[in-house]
């Protein structure tokens, strides 16, 4: 008989928040938690947990349905929906923000909201940690995925663990040309670094093990706004979906790359570079510069679909350090103001107001 697989989905949007751009309303959490709760009286959640992080609203849900299911897209775009009527009426900032298309069209990928699904059959004991940013883009996760996953000064398993000592394969997405391509690791370290260190332009889109059946271990949301939409319309606050122990990297290894606030682009106008901070759900609210980035990392253990949890992790004051050197990064960035490296360069810029004031000035620019 082939063993049950639960599908564990996150799908999120900004659909409005208080003040400006830092909080989700209490409100509007209320409403999606009735949303879900009502969807698994009728069997098709499972389980389900919604928290907010910074002015994300974030649905973490478990069922049976498979990844990309139409099913489970239109609960999350129809409780977006009833979120944004909130917002709209309560005249929150920004009421709306990620729904970029008027009617539902079966997937909510290319609509607006951030996904990342993985499907599996469900282990023995099943933990998986789940981490959602706020003002930053999916390419946020290339180094803390690579640390978990490829790196032994992180990662101990890969050394240690016989089952994790053949490494793991990492899917690479080029999210404006559309392209993907499979990297094996440790051989082709060299190369994919290569391209992973340009996460404006490469992003890990998932991880695969490399023994059994080579099934996604991880996965992150990698939807680009401006890319639907065109033009600058708020940050890809991404979301990533991490498998944990017994033969893949132990809670603590998947952790510990966010032990150094790495730069991210995002923060102010999603325009900024700058140090992505570990933290736990109360500090989950950008301030100081529409930031600095925020990312929280939620731990489940799951049984039979049902989400125990969560642990706050980066709550623990194990990261402290990490906050306050976060915090002194930003004090270093926040003093070049509209300088690079503070500022992204004008190629990040594209579709912020840049390409209207260079259209602009065009004519007044004069040959040297
Ligand atoms: C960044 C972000 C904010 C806004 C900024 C300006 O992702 O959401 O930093 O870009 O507050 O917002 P508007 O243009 O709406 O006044
Ligand atoms: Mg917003
Ligand atoms: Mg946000």
């Amino acid at each position: 008989m082939e063993k049950e697989k639960i599908t564990l989905s996150v799908i999120k949007a900004d659909v409005g928040s208080y003040t400006g751009h830092s909080k989700v309303h209490p409100e509007l959490l209320d409403i999606a938690r009735a949303s879900l709760q009502e969807a698994c009286e009728q069997g098709i959640l499972i389980d389900y947990h919604v928290v907010a992080v910074g002015d994300d609203l974030e649905l973490i849900m478990t069922h049976q349905k498979g990844t990309d299911n139409s099913e489970i897209h239109k609960l999350a775009w129809d409780t977006f929906s009833r979120c944004a009527d909130k917002a709209k009426e309560l005249k929150l900032y920004g009421a709306g923000q990620d729904l970029l298309a008027d009617a539902f069209s079966g997937n909510v990928r290319g609509m607006g909201p951030g996904v990342a699904e993985l499907e599996f059959v469900e282990r023995g004991s099943e933990p998986v940690v789940v981490f959602m940013a706020d003002k930053t883009e999916p390419g946020a996760w290339n180094y803390p995925l690579f640390k978990m996953f490829a790196d032994p000064f992180n990662t101990a398993g890969l050394i240690i663990d016989p089952k994790m000592h053949k490494g793991f394969v990492f899917e690479v997405h080029n999210l404006k040309e559309k392209k993907k391509i499979l990297f094996s690791l440790p051989e082709d370290m060299y190369t994919m670094l290569t391209f992973i260190g340009a996460p404006s332009e490469y992003c890990i889109k998932a991880v695969y093990r490399k023994d059994g059946d080579g099934e996604r271990v991880a996965v992150s949301s990698t939807e680009k706004l401006a890319f639907v939409a065109g033009r600058y319309v708020g940050k890809d606050d991404p979301v990533c979906i991490v498998r944990c122990q017994s033969g893949l990297p132990a809670v603590g290894e998947v952790l510990e790359p966010f032990a150094t606030p790495h730069l991210v682009a995002g923060w102010m106008r999603g325009s900024h570079c700058g140090p992505l901070m570990p933290v736990g759900l109360a500090d989950a609210m950008p301030t100081r510069f529409d930031g600095p980035p925020r990312v929280v990392a939620l731990g489940f253990q799951l049984n039979h679909g049902k989400l125990v949890g969560p642990v706050d992790f980066f709550a623990d004051r194990a990261f402290d350090r990490a906050r306050e050197l976060a915090n002194r990064l930003a004090d270093y960035l926040r003093r070049l103001g509209p300088f690079e490296p503070h500022r992204l360069p004008s190629e990040q810029m594209e579709y912020t107001t840049l390409p209207v004031l260079l259209k602009e000035l065009d004519a007044k620019f004069t040959d040297i």
